[in-house]
Parts: structure tokens; sequence; C-alpha cells
């Protein structure tokens, strides 16, 4: 039953910060996602008679992948498959299922945020045992395969009917269909207190969820509406679509507008919320106040004691290396350890297997905690929920009052996206020619006080992951940090954060892009963005 097809390498199946991902027809060429699906399980040992969940948020080609890995699954000798119905599991509700059923690892086919449909993108993903993204060394071990694989195996089992729950024989090889919202609503019961949250709903508290037409509608309906009663349209564009209407599933201001529009104006509900393609990222927004991940990390950090599942406190934060350090004036407070790591969910695997860190968040929309390992859209919400319930405070409240405890960090993300690829290499090389000469001298007024090139050393494994990233440092806490995007998938995006940190109350009331002009302007003359890109300005703010 099982075959053996020969096949001939690609080269370019290097899996970036989340996976491989690449444009659909890309992954249509004959054998391609085959080749890749192969270099995994090449790259596993162990696996024989184990469990492999699979599942997608859904997207154009989820459906065709999901068969071709079940037959491979069955035919490279697991023991079982369990997907999601439909097809469908949330990125974090995967990890959250790896775990529960103690599988031996994933495939999770996803290309987040990106746009989806015939012309747009793909990708695919492995997560490890502990329900975490393959660490570096064994995603380089896949590309190594991925340049020499002659063949891979499938099993002829046919199609699996994956829209019916429960079991289905695949030639030897079990594959249990399972309801994707199930197991991850009851962690969430485990977590919060769905008590409060449920009161608040009751006494008027109005949200809005938008789930951008991505994987965490039927994960909204059911856990925002139906277990914890909010009203009926709490969640809106909650129908899964492959293409998720021709827009992009990523929840940042410029995408999720319609819902920041919203939230600033004067009928604006209570609370807006809104995740991404595979329900990994959240966006936050209080009315008239939208929180940055990084606040949000901060935020959430501080108050995390208010939900059941955290009331004994936090063994330690840790945040991406260009995220801003307002988590880290929170971990001083509670003294407890802070880490920073390379931007990527991968690196903080180890910190919570390790039980080092309880709760990550990244910049770029991902806050999560060692409930599951990876990122957690909805997670993020629903802690806000607790938190608003349990402090009977507005989200602008919770804000300030935090700003006027730490001090607050301004902080906006510029991305210059589609850029040709050498004219960032080329930014970034001289840049990188030119760090050791930087501390010491001025730009527009500002002394620099270091520059690096960020490098890592895992506290736990030891391992060293080198170039994360410039990082310019302004004497009084000021930052600027060029990198080049890992998850972009045509031409390079270049994005520029920055950051400034202010003290003093009086000033917690600016526009963020103007309190930052001076620190942008001054990025601008470090770098050469516009000599280099010929942009005259970012293609998204954030
Ligand atoms: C994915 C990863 C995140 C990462 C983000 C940004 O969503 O899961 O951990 O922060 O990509 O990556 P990029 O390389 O595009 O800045
Ligand atoms: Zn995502």
């Amino acid at each position: 039953m099982t075959r053996t097809v020969e096949t001939k390498p690609f080269s370019d199946q290097k899996p970036g910060t989340s996976g491989l991902r690449k444009k659909v027809p890309v992954f249509q060429q004959e054998h391609y996602a085959e080749n890749f699906i192969q270099s995994v399980f090449d790259s596993l040992e162990g696996f024989q008679g184990q469990t492999l969940v699979i599942g997608g948020d859904g997207r154009y080609f989820n459906r065709e992948v999901i068969q071709t890995a079940i037959a491979m699954a069955a035919g490279n000798g697991f023991g079982r498959v369990i997907v999601g119905q439909g097809g469908i599991l949330s990125t974090p509700a995967a990890s959250h299922i790896i775990r529960k059923y103690k599988a031996f690892g994933g495939l999770i086919l996803s290309a987040s945020h990106n746009p989806g449909g015939p012309h747009e993108d793909f990708g695919i993903k492995y997560n490890a045992g502990n329900g975490g993204p393959a660490p570096e060394k064994l995603t380089d071990a896949i590309f190594e395969r991925s340049k020499t694989i002659s063949r891979f195996l499938i099993a002829d089992i046919g199609l699996v009917d994956l829209d019916r729950l429960g079991f289905v024989d695949a030639g030897g090889m079990e594959v249990e269909v399972v309801d994707p919202v199930a197991d991850y609503a009851e962690l969430m019961e485990t977590l919060f207190d769905f008590d409060a949250i449920r009161t608040m709903f009751k006494g008027g508290f109005r949200m809005a969820f938008d789930a951008m037409h991505a994987v965490t509608g039927p994960y909204a309906k059911e856990i925002l509406e139906k277990r914890l009663g909010a009203p009926a349209g709490t969640a809106r564009n909650f129908v899964p679509l492959p293409d998720f209407g021709g827009h992009h599933p990523d929840p940042n201001l410029v995408h999720a507008k319609a819902l920041y529009d919203e939230m600033m104006g004067d009928d604006a509900p209570d609370f807006g919320a809104a995740s991404d393609g595979d329900g990994d990222r959240n966006l936050v927004i209080g009315r008239s106040i939208f929180i940055t991940p990084s606040d949000s990390l901060a935020m959430l950090a501080a108050n995390a004691h208010l939900a059941p599942g955290y009331k004994a406190g936090l063994k330690g934060i840790a945040r991406s290396m260009p995220t801003s350090g307002a988590a880290d004036r929170v971990a001083e407070k509670l003294g407890i350890g802070m880490y920073e790591t390379p931007t990527g969910w991968k690196f903080f695997g180890n910190l919570l297997d390790a039980g080092m860190a309880t709760i990550c968040g990244e910049e770029s929309a991902g806050t999560g905690s060692d409930h599951v390992r990876e990122k957690d859209g909805l997670w993020a919400v629903l802690l806000w929920l607790n938190i608003l319930a349990m402090r009977g405070e507005s989200a602008r409240e919770i804000a300030t009052k935090h700003w006027a405890t730490y001090g607050r960090n301004y902080y906006s993300r510029h991305d210059y996206e589609e850029v040709e690829t050498e004219a960032a290499n080329r930014l970034m090389t001289e840049l990188r020619g030119r760090l050791a000469a930087l501390p010491g001298t001025a730009v527009r007024g500002m002394k620099i006080a270091a520059a690096d090139d960020f490098a890592y050393h895992d506290p736990v494994d030891g391992s060293v992951s080198k170039n994360q990233g410039i990082r310019v440092m302004f004497e009084g806490g000021s930052r600027a940090v060029f990198r080049l995007s890992g998850t972009g998938t045509s031409g390079a995006t270049l994005r520029l954060y920055v950051e400034r940190y202010e003290p003093d109350p009086a000033h917690h009331d600016l526009d963020t892009q103007e309190a930052l002009s001076e620190l942008i302007a001054a990025a601008d003359d470090i770098a050469g963005i516009r000599r280099h890109t010929g942009r005259e300005k970012p293609s998204v703010i954030t």
C-alpha cells in the first residue's frame, strides 16, 4: 500500500521565521509539498507508531495538503493522526492538542497573517512534541535534507472525510477527526475566571472581536458568545474563508482599520480585539486607546495574577529583542527574570519548558504563556477580559495607571515591504560595517551609547543565534532597531523599530509618531533607508 515515489530536490525549501512559506503556485508544483513533508519526517527520529497532529488555518490549498500529509504520515509509519474537523486547527489549539495527547509532533498548515487564495501565500510548519515550533537545529536539518531528497513515501489510502468527526482507518493508521475548538476552550476555562467575565458581559460590557474571516471565528463564537454569554454579533467575520474574504488577515492598524476606527468613535464598544489567519496573533484596542503589543505584554504581566491560571505569580517574562522594554520594568518590580530573545516564537520554547518564563510577548502582535508553546491570540484577549472584569476599570484607565507607575515606552514599527532584496541586504551590510564606529557619535543631538548586531545565547541549551537584528542604543534609553523580516514571500521587508522611554506622566499623552519623530529621522540618517530603498515612507506603520 505504501509507495516510494522518486522526486528531485527543490533548492528553496529553507524554513523562515515560522516554517516554509511560499506562494500557492510554488506549493502546487509537482511534489513540492511532498518533498518538504518528507524532509521533515527524514529529519526526525522515533516516530514509528506515534501520533502526528495535523491542522491548518483553512486557507486556500489547506485541504489538499492535509490529505497529502495524512497519506504521507501513514506511508512513513506514524501510528495515528489527529486532524481538526474541516482541516481546521488554530496554531495555539494545535500546540495544545500536541501536548494534551502527547503526540510526537504536528504539522501546521498556515502562512499566518499573510493573505490567502490561488495566488497568495501558503505555508507548512513542523511543531515538536512540546507543542512548539521546531528549533533552529531541526529547521536547518530539514533544509539540508530538502536539498538532497530523492524519494518520498506515501500510502494509498484515498481521501479522508475531514468533515465527519470520529475515527477512520487509513491503511492501518488511525485517523481521528476532532472538534478543533473543544479541547482549546476547555483549557481556557482552566486559566480564566469565566464567571467574572460572564458577569461583566451580563452587566452590559460591549466587545467587538474581528476574526478577519480566519481561523479564530469558530473559537470566538464558542468561547465569547456561547460560553461567556457575550451578545451575538460580538464575533465578527467569523466564517473562515480560503481567501479571508480577499483581505490580509493581519490584525494591525492597517488591516483592521475598520475596527480601529470604530474603537476611536463616539459609540465605541468597551473593548475591541482581532486575531490573525492562524489565530496566534492579537490586536487589542480599548475605547479610544490602542494598546501596542509591547505595552500589552507589560500590562498583562503586571496584572496576570488576577486570573486563576496565574494567581501564583509569574516565573519570569520573555520578549523578543525588538519588542519594547516596557515589560522589563514590570519584571524588575516583580523581582522575576527577564529574557530577551531573537524574533520568532521558537526561541521562547526552552525558557517555557525550563520553567524560567511564564509569559512571553513580541512586538509583532504575539503574546502567550506556558499553557501552550505558541503565541495565542484568543488567550491574550481572554486575559485582558479577565483583568478588565477584576479591576472594573476601562482599558484606558488601566493603561494610564500602568504608565504612571512604570513610565511609558513610546514605540512604533515602520515596515518597508517588498524592497528589492539586494538593496535591503546592502543597507544591512553597510550598517553592520559601521557599528563599531557609532558609539560616542551623535545624531540630531542624540548621543549613541552602544550599537551591535544582536546575538542570543540560549541559557538553557547554550546555543548561539547570531545576526538577529542591529540595535542602536542612545543615551537616555531610546533605541532604534533594524532588521529584515523572516516571514515575507516576495522581496525583502525592512523593519525599523523605534522606542523612547518617558518617565514623566505629564508627557504620557503625546501622539506616538510625534513623540518618536526625531528618533525616526535619526534612524534614517544612520541607516540611509531612503537612500538604499528609494522609498520616501514606510508601507506600514504600526
Ligand atoms: C511570525 C513568528 C513570530 C515573529 C513574526 C515576525 O509570526 O511566529 O514569532 O515575531 O513572525 O517575524 P518577521 O521575521 O516577519 O519580523
Ligand atoms: Zn499567525
